[in-house]
């Protein structure tokens, strides 16, 4: 039987949102235009999500922002660099077909219902709200970090959309099961992750932290047991679903978060050395696998490590 038969099919279903298979593009990686996203769907990606958005444009940190830590490991502050709410959505506006999620940052209530105002009118697919960037004050797991804060972001951005929404959610003071609570009894549809993880780097020679932030945080091979982690607990408590982030580098990386419990799976990093055709290569050889495995359709095996 040829792996193309339509009888083994790698498409998942996330809330409303159908997807052909379960690779998307993590947040932050190449993520800010549309010609990027044409070239990633080409190369068969499930969906795209974009660099977290701000309402003002962000200039971010300087460089040194990105070091790579060997073994697949990375450490960055990039300081969530973006050209903004309106730069985007113009940049978006063309935007027929690609299955895209925006990422949204921000301090406060206001500024999500103000970008979710703008872009709901765009042809997306949904939201995933960063509430766990480790390196810029004020945002991400800053915020994360505060339940109140997370519940009434989330709320509010549900009260202006009913298209669904992730909240995407790192390891940081609050439980991350507790914190994916507080996200869905707020509105959200369904979970990502993890991000980064706040991490440090010094140059022995200079006696001076590499990053110019000095703090960062860390992506890559060497986050995915977190990865992992996190999603078997998050997806064991709650019955919604969880995409998989954090140093995905092949398809039994994919597979892997899938037992335990993912519907969908982000790749980020790797993309810095293997490029937009990791994509097809992944998505081919899980096509391979669910043939060999005989699963008729891959969300069989979504959480099968909770079987045991
Ligand atoms: C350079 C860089 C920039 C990132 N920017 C964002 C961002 O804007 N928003 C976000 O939610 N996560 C961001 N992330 C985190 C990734 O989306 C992802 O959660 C993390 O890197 C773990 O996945 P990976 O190991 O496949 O890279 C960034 C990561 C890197 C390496």
């Amino acid at each position: 039987m040829s792996i193309d038969d339509k009888n083994y099919n790698l498409s998942v279903e996330l809330d409303k949102i159908h997807l052909r298979n379960p690779t998307m593009l993590a947040s932050g990686i190449l993520g800010i235009s549309q010609s990027i996203f044409e070239r990633l769907y080409n190369e068969n990606i499930g969906a795209v999500v974009t660099k977290s958005i701000s309402v003002d444009p962000m200039k971010g940190y300087p460089n040194p922002t990105v070091i790579p830590l060997g073994c697949g490991s990375y450490l960055n502050a990039v300081g969530l660099s973006n050209p903004g709410l309106h730069a985007f959505s113009k940049e978006l506006s063309q935007n027929k077909n690609i299955p895209i999620i925006i990422s949204l940052v921000g301090s406060s209530e206001k500024e999500f219902s103000k970008m979710v105002k703008v872009f709901d009118s765009l042809n997306i697919l949904g939201y995933e709200i960063n509430l766990s960037c480790p390196h810029v004050s004020k945002m991400g797991m800053e915020v994360g970090d505060d339940p109140e804060a997370v519940s009434k972001i989330v709320s509010t951005v549900r009260m202006n959309t009913n298209k669904p929404i992730s909240v995407k959610v790192g390891v940081g003071s609050v439980d991350v099961v507790e914190l994916s609570r507080i996200a869905i009894d707020a509105g959200a549809n369904m979970i990502t992750a993890i991000n980064t993880l706040r991490a440090m780097s010094i140059d022995v020679e200079t006696m001076m932290p590499i990053l110019s932030n000095r703090i960062g945080g860390l992506s890559g091979s060497a986050i995915k047991p977190i990865g992992i982690r996190c999603v078997y607990e998050i997806s064991k408590k709650l019955q919604v679903p969880v995409i998989g982030c954090g140093g995905v580098s092949s398809w039994q990386d994919v597979i892997e978060y899938m037992i335990a419990g993912a519907s969908a799976v982000q790749i980020g990093s790797v993309l810095g050395s293997r490029g937009p055709r990791i994509f097809n290569k992944i998505t081919q050889d899980l096509k391979k696998y669910v043939e060999k495995k005989r699963v008729a359709n891959i969300s069989e095996i979504i959480g099968i490590a909770h079987r045991y």
